[in-house]
């Protein structure tokens, strides 16, 4: 057995007299497309940031790829764990490929190794070359979520973490964005953990679905799976919202038709 990409044992966090996380052990194996779906203030966040010790829990343990996150260094997580966070987050002020190359000068690559990497990543995500030398208001919200995607890929990571990566964009371009990342995910055999508050989007793009209510997990499997067999009435209503709007909007067009 390999290593999991990623295993939190037990873990809680507090503010407070609240725990935002309260108890909490999942497992990742290597490759897996996990969606981590619950209400507002469930915990979800949080737990993404435990992973990459943007938040340092109270109790419990965080491996990455096999090493303990509390004594990594801090450059050699940052290098194996890409985020893509729930606001984009671009640097008004620094044009596209400034952005993109964040980490990597961080990290000490110099300009000959830099400036490929940012041409190739800008391939990846499908965007022009041209936008590179481009401020990020010059570009769209579908765009800039892509030079998000193409920042937290640049030092080469196995891990991506994503916080409602495509939650502020228009149906289509977060259908497009969603499965296009669901290719690079395939194509790069990246481990993927993304937050969304989209149960039709979890359903589609992810091969595990992890719920957490208050900071639990509520449930854990793969879609079809929990749909089956899970006993709390809130997973249930969670899971079927996608197909409970799909029945609308079918019975809606056959009537207007
Ligand atoms: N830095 C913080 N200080 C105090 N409370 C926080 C902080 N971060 C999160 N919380 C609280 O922890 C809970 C979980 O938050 P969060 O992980 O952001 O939830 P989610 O991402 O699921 O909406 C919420 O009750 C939130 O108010
Ligand atoms: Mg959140």
């Amino acid at each position: 057995m390999t290593d999991p990409a990623i295993e939190l044992t037990g873990i809680v966090k507090r503010y407070g007299a609240h725990a935002a996380l309260d108890g909490v052990s999942l497992s990742v194996a290597k490759g897996e497309f996990t969606a981590l779906v619950g209400g507002s203030g469930s915990g979800k966040t949080t737990l993404l940031k435990t992973i990459n010790r943007l938040v340092s829990p109270d109790a419990g343990e965080v491996r990455v790829l096999g090493a303990n996150v509390r004594t990594s260094e801090p450059h050699s997580l940052r290098r194996k764990i890409g985020y893509v966070f729930q606001e984009v987050g671009l640097f008004p002020h620094l044009t596209v490929a400034e952005n993109i190359a964040i980490t990597p000068k961080l990290l000490g690559w110099d300009k000959s190794r830099i400036e490929p990497r940012i041409a190739n990543l800008l391939g990846l995500v499908d965007l022009p070359l041209s936008v590179a030398t481009r401020a990020p208001s010059e570009l769209s919200g579908g765009q800039r979520q892509r030079v998000g995607v193409a920042r937290a890929l640049a030092a080469e990571p196995a891990l991506m973490l994503m916080d409602e990566p495509f939650g502020a964009l228009d149906p289509l371009t977060r259908d497009a964005l969603g499965s296009d990342y669901r290719a690079l995910h395939e194509r790069l055999g990246l481990t993927t953990v993304m937050v969304t508050h989209d149960m039709a989007e979890a359903v589609l793009l992810a091969d595990r679905i992890v719920v957490l209510k208050d900071g639990r997990i509520v449930a854990d499997g793969a879609p079809a799976d929990l749909l089956a067999n899970t006993t709390d009435p809130d997973v249930r209503a969670l899971l079927e919202a996608p197909k409970r709007q799909a029945e609308r909007l079918s019975a809606k067009l056959a009537g207007v038709s």
